[in-house]
């Protein structure tokens, strides 16, 4: 009896600490990340949804997406043959300092501070695969 109580205890814990991963995860805040993106990404990318390039390429399904990959964009070479893919952390150093992450690169974008502010940002570019 003793025993399963422990052992009942011991899965509620591993589900409570399970849930508070996911709480973490839904921390981001996707819609605060969507004012981030038009007031610092606008300028050069398109909203993902119109699926077209600006002075940046677009950014729909970025999140998986190998670097370089969306059509009828003319990537620098210093992306092209970067070798990266996008994916959480790739796109959280590359939104701190991009020239950091690819030397060369023609995004001209010093870079955002806040980590949460580029979680925000990822969570909504996470939003429109
Ligand atoms: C001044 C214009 C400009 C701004 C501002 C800008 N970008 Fe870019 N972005 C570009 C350009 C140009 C490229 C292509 C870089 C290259 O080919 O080297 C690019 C590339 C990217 C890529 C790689 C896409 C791919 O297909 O590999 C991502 C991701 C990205 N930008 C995200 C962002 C986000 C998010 C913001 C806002 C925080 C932002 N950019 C701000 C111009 C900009």
């Amino acid at each position: 009896m003793g025993l399963f109580s422990k052992a009942g205890f011991g899965v509620f814990a591993i589900i409570a600490a399970l849930f508070n991963l996911s709480g973490q995860a839904l921390a981001q805040d996707a819609d605060a990340g969507e004012k981030s993106f038009r007031v610092y990404c606008g300028y050069c990318h398109h909203p993902p949804r119109f699926d077209s390039n600006g002075i940046g390429p677009n950014l729909k399904g970025v999140v998986g997406r190998r670097a370089a990959s969306y059509p009828n964009f003319n990537y620098s070479s210093a992306l092209t043959s970067a070798g990266l893919t996008w994916n959480e952390a790739t796109l959280d150093a590359w939104l701190a300092r991009p020239q950091a992450v690819v030397s060369g690169t023609k995004m001209a974008f010093t870079g955002i501070r806040n980590a949460a502010e580029r979680a925000n940002i990822i969570a909504f570019l996470k939003n429109n695969p």
